[in-house]
């Protein structure tokens, strides 16, 4: 069972949603210390690449902040415009010379030496692992990453790795509208990998709060239900599905301070066995096979 503490995300901190400001963000994170709350999600492309820099405003704005906060950056996602990007599209790049610039812009916006994970935001067909191993092994030793980790690496990407180098993490999808990590492979190839299961989304994205959507519908009553008997509300709840997963650390999608007390609680009680299996049957719609 996870008791681990959740991390925080800092996905809609800014452009791609609260907009908040530097010193509204400094406040969250620390509302999110005084919640138990030390580890921050980033990733480059947030915001359209703007919130590492919001963030980093907030560290500068907050003598003392930063130091307080083990910090967990994600790369290999290029969306900017350049002269061979002429779609504008996102795609993905894990090339070392890819991965070399965008650490570098990381580190340089959010104002900081080192991250203590450094994370493959998406897997790249045209990875070559011995050559990020190489990388990422200088990294460490120059100080500028703790450990490794991934994002959205299945079973088989994940198995890339093995041999080469450890992986501290693997960041997934994982919720009541999503759950095909616990049946593909996903979630058990990152266990036994040794590594941490990270997962974002896990309301998925608010969707499941939201009785307009037909998932959101389907889980209310269970939801108003379990909530009455359990003398909590239906985020902790769904909130508590996903934590109640072996291993696996909630990455909370909140940029509300006044949140974070509950959601903490939330990430760490477990769910009884019966009532896990009661809200996964709501969002199936159907009782497991
Ligand atoms: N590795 C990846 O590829 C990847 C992809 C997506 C996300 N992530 C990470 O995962 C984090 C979480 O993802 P997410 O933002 O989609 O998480 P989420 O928790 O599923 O969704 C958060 C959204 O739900 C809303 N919400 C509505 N009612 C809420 C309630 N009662 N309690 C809490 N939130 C409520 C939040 O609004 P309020 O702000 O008003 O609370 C926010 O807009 C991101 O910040 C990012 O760090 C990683």
């Amino acid at each position: 069972m996870s008791t681990c503490p959740p991390l925080l995300g800092s996905m809609r901190f800014g452009d791609w949603g609260a907009r908040l400001a530097p010193r509204e963000v400094a406040d969250l994170l620390e509302a999110a210390l005084d919640a138990g709350v030390d580890t921050l999600d980033l990733a480059d492309i947030y915001g359209g690449h703007t919130t590492n820099a919001l963030v980093g405003a907030a560290f500068a704005l907050r003598p003392g902040l930063r130091a307080r906060f083990r910090l967990v950056a994600k790369i290999g996602i290029v969306t900017t415009a350049n002269p061979i990007n002429t779609r504008g599209l996102p795609y993905y790049d894990l090339s070392v010379a890819h991965l070399d610039d965008a650490l570098d812009e990381s580190l340089r916006t959010l104002g900081v030496d080192h991250v203590d994970t450094l994370m493959l935001h998406r897997f790249d067909p045209l990875l070559r692992v011995d050559e990020i191993a190489a990388w990422v092994l200088d990294q460490q030793r120059e100080g500028h990453i703790g450990t490794f980790g991934v994002s959205n690496f299945d079973a088989h990407a994940i198995a890339r790795f093995d041999g080469v180098l450890p992986v501290a993490a693997n960041q997934i999808e994982l919720s009541l509208a999503h759950w095909a990590p616990l049946e593909d492979g996903t979630h058990g190839a990152t266990l036994a990998r040794g590594a941490e299961v990270q997962a974002w989304s896990p309301l998925g994205g608010g969707q499941l709060l939201d009785v307009g959507t037909q998932l959101g519908a389907r889980l209310q009553p269970a939801l108003n239900a379990m909530a009455g008997e359990f003398g909590t509300d239906p985020a902790s709840l769904l909130l508590r599905w996903v934590a109640t997963v072996p291993r696996t650390r909630v990455v909370l999608g909140t940029a509300r301070a006044d949140r974070l007390a509950d959601a903490v609680l939330a990430c760490t009680t477990p769910l009884p066995h019966d009532a896990w299996y009661a809200l996964w049957e709501a969002a199936r719609g159907h009782p497991v096979p």
